[in-house]
């Protein structure tokens, strides 16, 4: 295998660092070991009322890992992702080790790209059919990283999980503590490092909407807008249940998202449902059978809104001589 280079990681970490988070908390730590990047849930960035058992922050560090798979890859380096391999370091979610070089791809190179461009559109989309051969691809970027991705118009279950994304709404809304919660990672300085700034809100809604995105990152300074009635809505699931699983879904959730982008799609969250007890077991009753879900995205043509800022890679980045030994 030649030489990488050393700027193929920092192009890598600056790509990791890009990934999506609840409330853009950013829940990760990076540890460059030689050439092996490991990912460390960070428990201090974790929500505490949203996220207490930290699932929401795995999914954001499996989309890390994978932005940085991707980088590597784009760079002509394969990686092989090791997910919790350490049973006794819980926290350590993923390590990268290098696996020789192979040829980048045009789709390598889409999707690292895309990386950059990838932002939360929380304004309205077109109503604008999405294709039937992207739906497929978008399903395909999900299964290629162990996951699925299912569409809830045609699966049956659009109506039942559109109807607990506004029960959750509305608890969430009702709920101080929720409430609090959200508003503290609200930014009005669209160069914060971290939280949800102003710039990347949507307009409040106007007349009744299919689908409630969430009413705390409506903007009330801009005038309402009608949203699209029938959004099309993927879930993301693995078979398998627990932290492993949620880290590999937070990879194809990435992939999924990735490869939206590059395809000229605008993606949002919808992940109410999953943050309050009572619809997260609805939630899984209704996707009995298929596995867990994990994430509900919604899926359109927009215009291209604000991406957000991110702290630095010197943040969040130990750089480490001594295999085999972390000093936190
Ligand atoms: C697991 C997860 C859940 C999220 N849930 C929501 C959500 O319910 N509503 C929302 O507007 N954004 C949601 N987001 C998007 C984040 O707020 C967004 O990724 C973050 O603010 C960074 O902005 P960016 O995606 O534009 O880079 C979620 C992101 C992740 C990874």
């Amino acid at each position: 295998m030649s030489r990488p280079h050393p700027m193929m990681f920092e192009q890598a970490l600056a790509s990791a660092v890009r990934a999506p988070s609840p409330h853009n908390s950013q829940p990760w730590r990076f540890v460059l070991d030689g050439e092996t990047i490991q990912v460390w849930l960070d428990r201090a960035r974790v929500l505490g009322v949203a996220d207490p058992l930290a699932r929401e922050a795995r999914l954001s560090c499996g989309a890390a890992a994978f932005n940085a798979v991707v980088s590597l890859r784009a760079a002509g380096l394969a990686t092989v992702v090791r997910t919790i391999p350490e049973p006794g370091e819980p926290d350590l979610l993923a390590v990268l080790r290098l696996d020789g070089n192979r040829k980048s791809t045009r789709s390598d190179r889409d999707l690292a790209e895309a990386v950059f461009r990838r932002h939360t559109n929380r304004r309205p989309f077109e109503a604008r059919l999405v294709p039937p051969a992207t739906r497929v691809a978008l399903k395909s970027a999900a299964l290629q990283e162990g996951g699925q991705v299912e569409y809830l118009d045609t699966s049956g279950r659009y109506s039942t999980v559109t109807a607990l994304v506004r029960r959750a709404e509305a608890l969430q809304e009702n709920d101080p503590a929720f409430r609090a919660e959200t508003a503290s990672w609200l930014r009005h300085d669209a160069r914060a490092p971290d939280g949800v700034p102003t710039i990347a809100t949507g307009p409040p809604p106007y007349g009744t909407r299919a689908v409630s995105l969430r009413a705390s990152h409506a903007n009330p300074a801009l005038p309402p807008r009608e949203f699209e009635q029938d959004p099309v809505l993927a879930a993301v699931l693995t078979r398998d249940r627990g932290p492993d699983a949620e880290v590999r879904a937070g990879m194809a959730m990435q992939h999924v998202l990735l490869a939206a982008t590059a395809a000229g799609l605008a993606t949002s969250f919808l992940s109410q449902p999953f943050e309050t007890p009572q619809t997260r077991d609805a939630l899984d009753r209704i996707f009995d059978g298929l596995g867990q879900a994990h994430t509900l995205l919604r899926v359109g043509y927009g215009q291209p809104t604000a991406t957000t800022a991110r702290r630095s890679v010197a943040d969040v980045l130990t750089r480490r001589a001594t295999p085999d030994v972390l000093t936190r």
